[in-house]
Protein backbone atom coordinates (compact mmCIF):
# COMPACT_ATOMS: atom_id res chain seq x y z
CA UNK A 1 0.00 0.00 0.00
CA UNK A 2 1.44 3.60 -0.15
CA UNK A 3 1.86 5.95 2.13
CA UNK A 4 -0.07 9.04 2.82
CA UNK A 5 2.50 11.39 1.19
CA UNK A 6 2.18 8.58 -1.98
CA UNK A 7 5.82 6.63 -1.09
CA UNK A 8 5.37 3.40 -1.25
CA UNK A 9 5.72 1.08 1.68
CA UNK A 10 7.65 -2.22 0.75
CA UNK A 11 7.89 -3.54 3.98
CA UNK A 12 6.14 -3.44 7.61
CA UNK A 13 6.72 -0.18 9.41
CA UNK A 14 7.74 -2.10 12.63
CA UNK A 15 10.68 -2.31 11.16
CA UNK A 16 13.09 1.08 10.27
CA UNK A 17 15.85 3.06 11.65
CA UNK A 18 16.85 4.32 14.83
CA UNK A 19 15.43 7.71 14.02
CA UNK A 20 16.84 9.71 17.49
CA UNK A 21 18.74 12.22 15.49
CA UNK A 22 16.39 12.73 13.38
CA UNK A 23 13.62 13.36 15.66
CA UNK A 24 16.22 16.04 17.70
CA UNK A 25 16.29 18.38 14.57
CA UNK A 26 12.67 18.27 14.27
CA UNK A 27 12.73 17.00 10.42
CA UNK A 28 9.04 16.05 11.29
CA UNK A 29 8.03 18.89 9.62
CA UNK A 30 9.65 18.13 6.66
CA UNK A 31 9.07 17.61 3.16
CA UNK A 32 7.45 14.58 2.02
CA UNK A 33 11.27 14.30 0.03
CA UNK A 34 13.25 14.28 2.98
CA UNK A 35 10.53 12.24 4.94
CA UNK A 36 11.55 9.33 1.91
CA UNK A 37 15.14 9.70 2.23
CA UNK A 38 15.62 9.03 6.05
CA UNK A 39 12.30 6.26 6.37
CA UNK A 40 14.18 3.73 4.14
CA UNK A 41 12.10 0.46 4.27
CA UNK A 42 13.91 -3.02 4.80
CA UNK A 43 13.00 -6.08 4.39
CA UNK A 44 13.36 -8.25 7.26
CA UNK A 45 16.53 -10.36 7.09
CA UNK A 46 18.25 -7.92 4.35
CA UNK A 47 18.44 -4.82 6.84
CA UNK A 48 21.62 -2.69 5.87
CA UNK A 49 21.20 -0.42 8.58
CA UNK A 50 24.66 1.38 9.26
CA UNK A 51 26.33 0.14 12.60
CA UNK A 52 25.96 3.87 14.42
CA UNK A 53 22.07 2.95 13.72
CA UNK A 54 20.69 -0.43 14.40
CA UNK A 55 17.80 -1.63 12.50
CA UNK A 56 15.32 -2.02 15.32
CA UNK A 57 12.11 -4.08 16.22
CA UNK A 58 9.43 -1.96 17.70
CA UNK A 59 7.77 -2.84 20.83
CA UNK A 60 5.68 -2.04 24.02
CA UNK A 61 9.06 -1.25 26.30
CA UNK A 62 7.01 -2.65 29.18
CA UNK A 63 5.94 -6.32 27.96
CA UNK A 64 7.55 -6.85 24.58
CA UNK A 65 4.26 -6.93 22.61
CA UNK A 66 5.05 -5.81 19.04
CA UNK A 67 3.79 -2.42 17.96
CA UNK A 68 0.50 -2.44 15.79
CA UNK A 69 1.20 -2.24 12.07
CA UNK A 70 0.92 1.32 10.83
CA UNK A 71 -1.59 0.06 8.19
CA UNK A 72 -3.68 -0.92 11.23
CA UNK A 73 -3.46 1.75 12.91
CA UNK A 74 -4.29 4.53 9.94
CA UNK A 75 -7.06 2.41 8.53
CA UNK A 76 -9.36 1.37 11.86
CA UNK A 77 -9.98 4.79 13.05
CA UNK A 78 -12.59 6.66 15.45
CA UNK A 79 -13.26 9.98 14.09
CA UNK A 80 -16.91 10.68 13.99
CA UNK A 81 -16.52 14.19 12.11
CA UNK A 82 -15.43 12.17 9.10
CA UNK A 83 -17.29 9.02 9.36
CA UNK A 84 -18.83 6.77 12.64
CA UNK A 85 -17.28 3.82 10.09
CA UNK A 86 -14.05 2.44 11.04
CA UNK A 87 -12.94 1.61 8.11
CA UNK A 88 -14.04 4.56 5.87
CA UNK A 89 -12.39 6.97 8.25
CA UNK A 90 -8.98 7.04 6.46
CA UNK A 91 -10.69 8.08 3.05
CA UNK A 92 -12.82 10.63 4.37
CA UNK A 93 -10.61 11.68 6.69
CA UNK A 94 -7.71 12.82 3.51
CA UNK A 95 -10.38 16.18 3.43
CA UNK A 96 -8.89 17.36 6.52
CA UNK A 97 -7.34 20.96 6.18
CA UNK A 98 -4.39 20.69 8.71
CA UNK A 99 -2.56 24.07 7.15
CA UNK A 100 -2.91 26.57 8.26
CA UNK A 101 -2.86 25.37 11.79
CA UNK A 102 -2.96 27.07 14.82
CA UNK A 103 -3.65 25.94 18.63
CA UNK A 104 -5.19 28.91 21.09
CA UNK A 105 -4.48 28.36 24.63
CA UNK A 106 -5.79 30.34 27.37
CA UNK A 107 -7.91 30.32 30.55
CA UNK A 108 -6.81 30.50 33.75
CA UNK A 109 -3.15 30.72 32.80
CA UNK A 110 -0.62 33.91 32.97
CA UNK A 111 0.73 33.52 29.10
CA UNK A 112 -1.84 32.58 27.09
CA UNK A 113 -0.62 32.08 23.46
CA UNK A 114 -1.55 31.22 20.68
CA UNK A 115 0.77 28.96 18.26
CA UNK A 116 1.14 27.83 14.72
CA UNK A 117 1.74 23.98 14.04
CA UNK A 118 5.02 25.18 12.93
CA UNK A 119 6.49 26.53 15.85
CA UNK A 120 4.82 23.06 17.97
CA UNK A 121 6.23 20.47 15.36
CA UNK A 122 10.13 22.76 15.84
CA UNK A 123 9.93 21.87 19.09
CA UNK A 124 12.01 18.62 20.15
CA UNK A 125 9.69 15.34 19.52
CA UNK A 126 10.48 12.24 20.84
CA UNK A 127 9.14 8.56 20.43
CA UNK A 128 6.78 6.63 22.96
CA UNK A 129 5.44 3.22 22.33
CA UNK A 130 2.05 3.07 24.23
CA UNK A 131 -0.71 0.66 24.76
CA UNK A 132 -3.91 2.03 23.59
CA UNK A 133 -7.32 0.19 24.67
CA UNK A 134 -10.92 1.62 23.34
CA UNK A 135 -13.63 1.56 25.42
CA UNK A 136 -15.03 -0.87 22.72
CA UNK A 137 -12.69 -3.71 23.62
CA UNK A 138 -10.01 -3.37 21.12
CA UNK A 139 -6.46 -2.06 21.69
CA UNK A 140 -3.39 -1.10 19.51
CA UNK A 141 -0.11 -0.87 20.15
CA UNK A 142 1.25 2.63 19.09
CA UNK A 143 4.82 4.45 18.49
CA UNK A 144 3.83 7.53 18.96
CA UNK A 145 6.02 11.11 18.37
CA UNK A 146 5.54 13.94 20.51
CA UNK A 147 6.40 15.60 23.65
CA UNK A 148 4.92 15.82 26.96
CA UNK A 149 1.52 18.26 27.87
CA UNK A 150 3.41 19.45 30.66
CA UNK A 151 5.67 20.95 28.50
CA UNK A 152 3.30 23.02 27.04
CA UNK A 153 1.48 24.13 29.80
CA UNK A 154 4.73 24.83 31.82
CA UNK A 155 5.01 27.85 28.69
CA UNK A 156 0.99 29.42 29.57
CA UNK A 157 2.06 29.11 33.46
CA UNK A 158 -1.20 27.94 35.23
CA UNK A 159 -2.63 30.21 37.48
CA UNK A 160 -3.11 28.54 41.18
CA UNK A 161 -6.60 28.25 40.81
CA UNK A 162 -6.66 25.97 37.88
CA UNK A 163 -8.15 22.57 38.08
CA UNK A 164 -8.39 21.05 34.86
CA UNK A 165 -7.39 21.38 31.30
CA UNK A 166 -10.15 21.46 28.36
CA UNK A 167 -9.73 21.08 24.65
CA UNK A 168 -11.53 21.08 21.40
CA UNK A 169 -11.14 20.02 18.07
CA UNK A 170 -11.64 22.34 15.01
CA UNK A 171 -15.25 21.70 13.40
CA UNK A 172 -15.43 22.54 9.82
CA UNK A 173 -18.92 21.98 8.31
CA UNK A 174 -17.24 22.01 4.86
CA UNK A 175 -15.27 19.30 5.32
CA UNK A 176 -16.68 17.55 8.33
CA UNK A 177 -20.32 15.41 8.39
CA UNK A 178 -22.87 16.66 10.64
CA UNK A 179 -23.77 16.33 14.26
CA UNK A 180 -27.16 14.46 12.97
CA UNK A 181 -25.20 12.18 11.18
CA UNK A 182 -22.55 11.70 13.70
CA UNK A 183 -24.85 11.41 16.93
CA UNK A 184 -22.71 13.48 18.54
CA UNK A 185 -22.69 17.24 19.26
CA UNK A 186 -19.17 19.13 17.66
CA UNK A 187 -16.91 20.10 17.97
CA UNK A 188 -15.49 16.78 20.05
CA UNK A 189 -14.24 18.34 23.68
CA UNK A 190 -12.60 16.55 26.14
CA UNK A 191 -10.65 17.25 29.49
CA UNK A 192 -8.76 16.14 31.80
CA UNK A 193 -7.70 17.13 36.10
CA UNK A 194 -4.67 19.57 35.52
CA UNK A 195 -2.49 16.58 37.80
CA UNK A 196 -3.03 14.42 35.20
CA UNK A 197 -2.66 16.75 32.18
CA UNK A 198 0.65 17.43 33.92
CA UNK A 199 1.63 13.52 34.51
CA UNK A 200 4.84 12.59 32.21
CA UNK A 201 2.92 9.71 30.46
CA UNK A 202 0.30 11.91 29.36
CA UNK A 203 1.24 13.53 25.73
CA UNK A 204 0.28 15.64 22.78
CA UNK A 205 1.26 13.46 19.58
CA UNK A 206 2.35 14.56 16.43
CA UNK A 207 2.96 12.11 14.79
CA UNK A 208 3.14 8.24 14.54
CA UNK A 209 5.86 5.45 13.08
CA UNK A 210 7.79 8.69 13.06
CA UNK A 211 5.74 10.09 9.90
CA UNK A 212 3.73 12.88 10.53
CA UNK A 213 0.54 12.18 11.92
CA UNK A 214 -1.85 10.67 9.17
CA UNK A 215 -5.15 12.89 9.04
CA UNK A 216 -7.49 10.09 10.41
CA UNK A 217 -5.40 9.70 13.63
CA UNK A 218 -5.81 13.16 14.80
CA UNK A 219 -3.45 15.37 12.04
CA UNK A 220 -1.98 17.10 12.86
CA UNK A 221 -1.52 17.55 17.01
CA UNK A 222 -3.59 15.39 19.24
CA UNK A 223 -3.55 14.26 22.82
CA UNK A 224 -2.60 10.90 24.25
CA UNK A 225 -3.56 9.65 27.49
CA UNK A 226 -2.79 5.91 27.63
CA UNK A 227 -3.86 5.07 31.10
CA UNK A 228 -7.66 5.99 29.87
CA UNK A 229 -10.24 4.52 27.29
CA UNK A 230 -9.30 5.88 23.56
CA UNK A 231 -11.95 8.58 23.29
CA UNK A 232 -9.88 10.51 26.07
CA UNK A 233 -7.52 10.65 23.58
CA UNK A 234 -9.06 14.01 21.38
CA UNK A 235 -7.84 14.47 17.72
CA UNK A 236 -6.56 17.63 15.95
CA UNK A 237 -6.71 20.05 18.79
CA UNK A 238 -7.41 23.71 17.95
CA UNK A 239 -7.97 24.95 21.71
CA UNK A 240 -7.05 24.25 24.93
CA UNK A 241 -8.34 26.03 28.31
CA UNK A 242 -7.46 25.90 31.82
CA UNK A 243 -10.53 26.15 34.29
CA UNK A 244 -11.50 25.49 37.69
CA UNK A 245 -14.66 23.70 37.05
CA UNK A 246 -14.92 20.07 35.23
CA UNK A 247 -15.10 20.68 31.61
CA UNK A 248 -17.48 18.86 29.27
CA UNK A 249 -16.55 15.99 27.33
CA UNK A 250 -18.07 14.62 24.53
CA UNK A 251 -19.03 11.05 24.83
CA UNK A 252 -20.11 12.21 29.12
CA UNK A 253 -23.01 14.61 27.65
CA UNK A 254 -23.84 12.06 24.55
CA UNK A 255 -23.96 9.13 27.08
CA UNK A 256 -23.49 9.90 30.83
CA UNK A 257 -24.88 6.23 32.20
CA UNK A 258 -21.76 4.84 29.83
CA UNK A 259 -18.95 6.90 29.94
CA UNK A 260 -17.84 8.54 32.95
CA UNK A 261 -15.15 12.32 32.60
CA UNK A 262 -12.51 10.12 34.21
CA UNK A 263 -13.09 6.92 32.07
CA UNK A 264 -9.82 4.90 33.52
CA UNK A 265 -9.15 1.90 31.62
CA UNK A 266 -10.68 -0.57 34.82
CA UNK A 267 -11.16 -4.16 33.87
CA UNK A 268 -13.63 -4.24 37.11
CA UNK A 269 -16.15 -2.14 35.78
CA UNK A 270 -18.17 -2.86 33.21
CA UNK A 271 -19.58 -0.78 30.10
CA UNK A 272 -23.48 -1.37 30.51
CA UNK A 273 -23.56 -3.36 27.37
CA UNK A 274 -20.76 -5.16 27.85
CA UNK A 275 -17.31 -6.19 29.56
CA UNK A 276 -14.57 -4.41 29.83
CA UNK A 277 -12.14 -7.63 31.14
CA UNK A 278 -10.84 -8.73 28.10
CA UNK A 279 -9.96 -6.74 24.33
CA UNK A 280 -8.66 -7.97 21.39
CA UNK A 281 -5.85 -6.56 20.18
CA UNK A 282 -5.71 -5.23 16.59
CA UNK A 283 -4.11 -8.19 14.73
CA UNK A 284 -4.53 -11.38 17.04
CA UNK A 285 -7.38 -13.33 17.67
CA UNK A 286 -7.18 -14.37 20.88
CA UNK A 287 -8.42 -12.23 23.32
CA UNK A 288 -6.47 -10.77 26.38
CA UNK A 289 -7.19 -9.81 29.84
CA UNK A 290 -7.15 -6.18 30.19
CA UNK A 291 -4.84 -4.46 32.86
CA UNK A 292 -6.17 -1.62 35.33
CA UNK A 293 -5.15 1.54 34.09
CA UNK A 294 -4.40 -0.47 30.93
CA UNK A 295 -0.80 -1.43 33.11
CA UNK A 296 -0.06 1.67 34.00
CA UNK A 297 -1.03 1.55 37.42
CA UNK A 298 2.42 1.88 39.04
CA UNK A 299 2.55 5.33 37.42
CA UNK A 300 -0.69 6.84 37.72
CA UNK A 301 -2.40 5.08 40.89
CA UNK A 302 -1.46 7.44 43.18
CA UNK A 303 -3.44 10.28 41.11
CA UNK A 304 -6.56 8.44 42.15
CA UNK A 305 -6.12 7.68 45.65
CA UNK A 306 -9.32 7.92 48.01
CA UNK A 307 -11.14 7.32 45.20
CA UNK A 308 -13.03 3.58 44.79
CA UNK A 309 -11.48 1.91 42.11
CA UNK A 310 -14.80 -0.62 41.68
CA UNK A 311 -17.28 2.50 40.87
CA UNK A 312 -18.09 4.24 37.36
CA UNK A 313 -16.10 7.61 37.11
N1 LIG B 1 -11.33 12.81 18.66
C1 LIG B 1 -12.23 13.43 17.86
N2 LIG B 1 -12.10 14.73 17.61
N3 LIG B 1 -13.27 12.76 17.28
C2 LIG B 1 -13.47 11.42 17.54
O1 LIG B 1 -14.46 10.85 17.03
N4 LIG B 1 -12.69 9.42 18.71
C3 LIG B 1 -12.04 8.96 19.94
C4 LIG B 1 -10.61 9.46 20.04
N5 LIG B 1 -10.52 10.86 19.69
C5 LIG B 1 -12.55 10.75 18.39
C6 LIG B 1 -11.45 11.48 18.92
C7 LIG B 1 -12.08 7.52 20.07
S1 LIG B 1 -13.59 6.83 20.44
C8 LIG B 1 -10.96 6.75 19.95
S2 LIG B 1 -10.99 5.10 20.31
C9 LIG B 1 -9.70 7.32 19.46
O2 LIG B 1 -9.80 8.70 19.14
C10 LIG B 1 -9.27 6.58 18.19
O3 LIG B 1 -8.01 7.00 17.79
P1 LIG B 1 -7.36 6.33 16.49
O4 LIG B 1 -8.33 6.41 15.38
O5 LIG B 1 -6.11 7.12 16.23
O6 LIG B 1 -7.05 4.90 16.88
Amino acid sequence: MADQDGTPDITPERIYLNRRNFLRTGLLAGTAATTALVYRSFRPGSVTAPASEPARILTDPATGDPATSFEEIANYNNFYEFSTNKTDVAAKAQALRTRPWAVEIGGMVAAPQTLTIEEILDWPQEERVYRFRCVEGWSMVIPWTGFQLSELLARVQPLEKARYVAFETAYDPATMQSELSAGIAFPYVEGLRLDEAMHPLTILATGLYGKPMPNQNGAPLRLVVPWKYGFKSIKSIVRIYLTDTEPPATWSITSPREYGFYSNVNPSVDHPRWSQKTERRIGEYRMRETLMFNGYGDEVASLYEGMDLTKFY
